[in-house]
């Protein structure tokens, strides 16, 4: 297991035009798309390739391509939605899964509502996407339920995490690596993350 903040600088410029509270909402899902796509460089650097012949202008040689049921893409609704196009910039032939929860505002327990995978999920690697990791339970809800289909090799993609979340998954689930674009100071007395971007569903669909 392992945390990774992805401390690059391309990144953090971009992570600042969506901490803006100013940010409108077309340049806020652009940036985290960009933001999710180079995230992905970083969170495929294990994947394994398989051999196979090409045959240059000079000669035949060996070549490494992605097996075809290498990865799916699995965002946590809504905000999750707000990565998966980034990714599959990288890796178009990526399967797309959707996992609906949300947190209940007063209780902060994650409720389920929706769930579509596709039916070869167990065979790949899963990199679930969810911009925001702040207690915790929404995550471990949807790894939960990754795991209860057979999906044995999940990675965790975030854009802000706090430490009470990160620590919160790492308890649950120790076999899971966190990449977060950065990891932020903790949680305020209504469980969001400072400093934050407030809240991602909202500021990618311009609702509220
Ligand atoms: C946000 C966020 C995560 C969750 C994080 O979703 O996108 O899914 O909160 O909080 P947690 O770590 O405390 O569970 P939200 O519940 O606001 O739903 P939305 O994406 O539909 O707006
Ligand atoms: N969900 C969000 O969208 N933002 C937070 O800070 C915490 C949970």
């Amino acid at each position: 297991m392992s945390v990774m903040e992805i401390n690059h600088p391309l990144i953090q410029h971009k992570l600042s035009y969506l901490r803006d509270k100013n940010t409108d909402t077309k340049t806020f899902r652009e940036t985290l798309n960009e933001i999710a796509g180079l995230m992905t460089y970083e969170a495929t650097k294990d994947l394994k390739l398989q051999e196979i012949e090409v045959e240059t202008p000079l000669m035949k040689t060996k070549s490494y391509v992605l097996p075809e049921k290498a990865v799916a893409v699995v965002p946590i609704l809504r905000a999750g939605l707000g990565m998966v196009d980034g990714i599959l910039t990288f890796i178009p032939t990526a399967k797309v899964g959707h996992i609906g929860v949300y947190r209940d505002e007063e209780t902060l327990e994650p409720v389920y509502y929706y769930c579509k995978l596709p039916s070869d999920i167990s065979e790949r690697k899963v990199m679930l996407v969810d911009p925001m990791l702040a207690t915790g339970g929404s995550a471990i809800y949807a790894i939960d339920y990754l795991k209860e289909k057979g999906v044995k090799d999940i990675v965790f993609l975030c854009l802000i995490a706090a430490p009470e979340g990160i620590a919160k998954v790492i308890d649950k689930h120790p076999d899971v690596d966190i990449y977060a674009a950065k990891i932020d100071q903790g949680l305020n007395e209504k469980s969001y993350i400072y400093p934050g971007l407030g809240d991602c569903g909202d500021r990618i669909f311009g609702t509220k």
